[in-house]
C-alpha cells in the first residue's frame, strides 16, 4: 500500500502565521508540523510516501525533508497543487503514483499518539472498498461528521450546522483504486473544493465504506490557532506517534 501526505492549501485560518509560509512547516512543539503525518506513515509500514504541496514555500519541502533519510526512508516523492481546489482534488493529483495499488491518504495537519498498523492491516484484508477512522469530539460543526447505525456507517456530513452525533472522520482515509474514478464525478462544494466528504459518501452509498474507532489523541492541529496550541502542549507533555 502507498502513503500520501496533503500539505497543499493555503491556511488561511492561522493568518498571519501563515501569510508567508505554508502551515505544514509550523512548529508543533520540537519539529515541524509535516514530520508527524510522515511519521505516522513509517510506524504503519508504509514505506512509499508521495508528500502533495501547494500554496507558499513548497521549496522549502524539499529542503527540509530531502530523500525522507530522517525517517528512515530511501525515497520521498512531491507533487504540487495550484490553488487550493480541495482534499479530493489533491489526492487526484498522485493517481499516476498510486498506479494499481491501495492508498492511505493522511492530512498534513492531523497529529495522533498511537499507531495504525492495525487499522491498516483491517484495511488490506478487506476485499475492496474504503476505511476511515473516528473520533469522538466536542466540536462536531468544525468537522466531517458520520452517523452511524450498527456496525455501519449511514452518511458523513461536512461541518454540520445540526450534528447528529459527535463521530468526527478524522483525516486519514484508506482506498482502493475506485477512489479515482469517483473523485472524476465531483463537482465543488459551497466553498469551491472537492471535497473528500463527498468521496466518503460515494463509498458508502455504494456499501463498500469500513470504519474504525482510534485510540488514543488525535488533533487537527491546523483547525485554528487554539488547536495549534492545544496540539503543541499535548505533543510536549505525552508525545506523538507511539509504536504501539
Ligand atoms: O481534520 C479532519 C477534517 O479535515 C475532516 O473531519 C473534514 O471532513 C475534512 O474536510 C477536513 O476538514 P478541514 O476543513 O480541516 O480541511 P482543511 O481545509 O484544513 O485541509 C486539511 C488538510 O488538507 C490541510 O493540512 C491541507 C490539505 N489540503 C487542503 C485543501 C483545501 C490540500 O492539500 N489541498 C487543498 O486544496
Amino acid at each position: 500500500m502507498k502513503g500520501v501526505i496533503l500539505a497543499g492549501g493555503l491556511g488561511t485560518r492561522l493568518n498571519p502565521l501563515t501569510t508567508i509560509t505554508n502551515k505544514h512547516l509550523l512548529p508543533v512543539y520540537d519539529k515541524p508540523m509535516i514530520y508527524y503525518p510522515i511519521q505516522t506513515l513509517v510506524n504503519a509500514g508504509i514505506e512509499d510516501i508521495m508528500i502533495v504541496c501547494g500554496g507558499n514555500n513548497a521549496g522549502d519541502f524539499l529542503r527540509l525533508l530531502g530523500n525522507g533519510s530522517e525517517f528512515g526512508l530511501k525515497h520521498l516523492n512531491y507533487t504540487y497543487q495550484q490553488g487550493q481546489g480541495g482534499i479530493a482534488e489533491a489526492v487526484g493529483l498522485t493517481r499516476h503514483f498510486i498506479g494499481e495499488e491501495r492508498v492511505l491518504i493522511m492530512l498534513g495537519d492531523n497529529i495522533i499518539e498511537h499507531n495504525i498498523r492495525k487499522q491498516t492491516k483491517e484495511f488490506q484484508s478487506q476485499d475492496s472498498g474504503a476505511m476511515i477512522l473516528l473520533k469522538e469530539v466536542d466540536n462536531p460543526r468544525e468537522y466531517g461528521i458520520a452517523e452511524l447505525d450498527g456496525d455501519k456507517i449511514v452518511n458523513i456530513v461536512e461541518k454540520p450546522q445540526n450534528p447528529k452525533t459527535n463521530y468526527a472522520v478524522i483525516g486519514i482515509y484508506m482506498y482502493d483504486q475506485k477512489v479515482f474514478d469517483i473523485i472524476k464525478t465531483l463537482e465543488p462544494s459551497g466553498r469551491g473544493e472537492l471535497e473528500i466528504t463527498d468521496v466518503n459518501n460515494a463509498y458508502i452509498e455504494m456499501g463498500e465504506m469500513k470504519y474504525a474507532f482510534l485510540d488514543g489523541y488525535w488533533a487537527d492541529a491546523g483547525e485554528s490557532i487554539d488547536s495549534l496550541l492545544e496540539t503543541n502542549n499535548f505533543v510536549k507533555k505525552f508525545g506523538a506517534n507511539k509504536m504501539e
